[in-house]
């Protein structure tokens, strides 16, 4: 027998790492996912290998390059054309550029706060007004999660224009939080220190010395579970042996 659908979750950033974990623990807890990243051949492939594991979900998956704003907007207007609840929205897409403030390429500081600032910014911009004609008061969910990251709490070496760009979101996360206490949606800013994703790989870092993918994912997942009453307002989560 197919167990009941719970909610629906937008996810960004979904074909890899953090997002693909994200998007398999709400799979397993029969959630339907609307998936995107830029590639399109990865994000179909990730969806094919969710819906065969998943077959009672819906899962629907279209590219976009969230670091354009028009294509910020339109990813918005896709999931408006669903016609959808929309339950938990979660902002994961970014990129890391290591650099310095003093001598990283010119160019750096923007490519960054387009595709970790502004993605965010701009798509849940076009999904709000839906989101806040929802009823959320009764029970059903809104959720919305930003993917900071410790480099938002913390300035570190080689952290350059990432480093503010994350602390910009991290701005955003706060100002979305008090903006939607009244409106029932809950906001919740994720400061995830190092996870071993496809972003680490090459760097000589022991797999196990940082920290998985899925418990990234169990954290968000937990903190979407509590009452209407209760909101997450952040989750820090670090290696055990702390930052590297
Ligand atoms: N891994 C860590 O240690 C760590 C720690 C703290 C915070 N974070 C944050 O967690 C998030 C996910 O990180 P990750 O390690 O899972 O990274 P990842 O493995 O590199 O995956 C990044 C995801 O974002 C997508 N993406 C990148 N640029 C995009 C764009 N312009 N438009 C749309 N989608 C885009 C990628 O797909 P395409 O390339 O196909 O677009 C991919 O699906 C990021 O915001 C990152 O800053 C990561």
């Amino acid at each position: 027998m197919n167990k009941k659908i719970t909610g629906n979750i937008i996810i960004t950033g979904a074909s890899r790492g953090l997002g693909k974990a994200i998007a398999e623990k709400f799979a397993e807890n029969n959630h339907n996912l609307y998936l995107s990243s830029r590639n399109e051949m990865a994000l179909y492939k990730t969806m094919e290998e969710l819906q065969t594991k998943f077959p009672s979900i819906t899962i629907k998956a279209k590219p976009f390059d969230l670091s354009k704003s028009e294509e910020a907007k339109a990813m918005g207007e896709w999931i408006l054309s669903l016609g959808i609840s929309i339950d938990i929205l979660i902002n994961n897409a970014g990129n890391f550029l290591p650099g310095n403030v003093h001598d990283e390429k010119e160019g750096t500081l923007e490519e960054m706060i387009n595709v970790n600032l502004y993605s965010a910014y701009h798509l849940t911009r076009t999904l709000l007004p839906k989101m806040m004609k929802q009823d959320f008061t009764t029970g059903s969910r809104g959720h919305i999660f930003n993917m900071c990251s410790i480099a938002s709490l913390k300035a570190y070496g080689n952290g350059g224009s990432y480093s503010i760009s994350k602390f910009a979101l991290a701005g955003f996360s706060k100002n979305l939080r008090e903006e939607m206490k009244q409106h029932f949606i809950k906001v919740t800013a994720v400061y995830p220190g190092a996870v071993y994703t496809d972003s680490w790989i090459g760097s000589g870092i022991d797999e196990k010395r940082i920290m998985e993918a899925r418990d990234i994912a169990d954290m968000i997942f937990a903190s979407s579970q509590l009452s209407p009453q209760a909101t997450v307002e952040e989750i820090i989560v670090r290696p055990q042996l702390g930052d590297l």
